[in-house]
């Protein structure tokens, strides 16, 4: 069987497929319907330093290929997780990545201090580009100073790695993970969601109760891809990163990884098609078994290898496959 494991700053995952923070919960609501522990990573839902409400209703509206999202960051906040959620964590055999936030430098600090003595937890990802909030997430991650300033401090204080998940809502998102790296941080996420926001013309105003939402869904595929590349172009190896955006086959996970990506977050999928990240699991083992890629590394910024002359020599049956998607017009949500 294709070996899926990889490691990433200093970390074994047993794959590269993870859930996406916001569309997975804390992991034990998913363990009603199957085994977390198949899973590379679970990624958990923001946690700040106090207990947030989130925003008013209506928070969340389809769109073409997607959704928009407004939450607000809703969370029982860190003292409460640790408490209540945190025992249920400890009996999934994965990784957790806790997704952090605060409203000054100092709360993003404390929310990984209180953390960093829970084992579950290998690493942070910070949110510095929730587009929902007027305090804190976009704040930190609009700013390249502000960001560099933010992550140095957390660096110097944790002892587990740090991720950056960062807004595409910028003109040149590798100015930002340009920051990143000089200031230490261990990884990147790319991408949050893409500001947006739908009138309901019924009723001649905003669907949702803050205007605008976040957008995710197959409809950002392209741009997730985009800016994965751009960010792998700049900087290859020196920082591993971790892609999500539009992710619900393999296939997608594959665009994901061939522009740069070590390892992959499947999102808004988890709400329309609940199995996408063990399917997306065993179509990179069988795409690998198939195609005779013996180590996942392989893969990784594949498309940016100019030395590749017209197609790669693959199996009929990848061919039918990649044959069949086609344009991809169909939305599959
Ligand atoms: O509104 C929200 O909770 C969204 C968070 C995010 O996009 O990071």
């Amino acid at each position: 069987m294709a070996d899926l494991s990889i490691e990433l700053f200093g970390i074994r995952f047993k794959n590269p497929v993870w859930v996406a923070s916001g569309t997975f919960g804390y992991g034990i609501e998913a363990t009603r319907i199957y085994d977390v522990s198949k899973l590379g990573a679970v990624v958990t839902k923001g946690i700040s330093l106090r207990p947030r409400p989130g925003n008013e209703t209506p928070r969340i509206i389809e769109t073409p290929c997607g959704m928009l999202n407004s939450i607000g960051l809703q969370n029982p906040g860190v003292e409460s997780f640790l408490k209540e959620l945190y025992p249920q964590i400890e009996k999934i055999d994965t990784h957790f990545i806790a997704n952090v936030f605060g409203e000054s430098e100092e709360e993003y600090v404390e929310v990984c201090l209180a953390l960093e003595s829970a084992h579950k937890i290998v690493a942070y990802e910070l949110n510095v580009s929730c587009p929902n909030v007027k305090k804190g997430g976009i704040v930190f991650g609009h700013d390249p100073k502000v960001l560099g300033s933010l992550v140095e401090r957390i660096k110097a204080k944790i002892r587990k790695p740090l991720l950056v998940k960062l807004s595409p809502n910028v003109s040149d998102i590798t100015e930002f993970a340009k920051v990143c790296v000089d200031s230490g941080a261990d990884g990147l996420v790319l991408i949050n969601t893409l500001l947006g926001m739908r009138i309901n013309i019924r009723k001649a105003r905003p669907e949702l109760s803050t205007k605008t939402g976040g957008l995710s869904g197959p409809a950002i595929l392209p741009v997730a891809v985009r800016m994965i590349w751009q960010t792998f172009e700049r900087f290859g190896f020196r920082i591993p990163i971790v892609g999500v955006g539009g992710i619900t086959t393999h296939e997608d996970a594959l665009e994901h990884i061939y522009a740069g990506a070590s390892a992959v977050q499947v999102g808004t999928a988890n709400f329309y098609e609940p199995f996408a990240p063990l399917k997306v699991i065993e179509g990179l083992r069988e795409f690998m078994e198939r195609e005779g890629v013996e180590s996942f590394s392989k893969l990784v910024g594949k498309a940016h290898r100019l030395d590749i002359k017209g197609d790669v020599n693959l199996s009929q049956k990848t061919l039918q496959d990649s044959f069949r998607k086609g344009g991809d017009t169909e939305c599959r949500p």
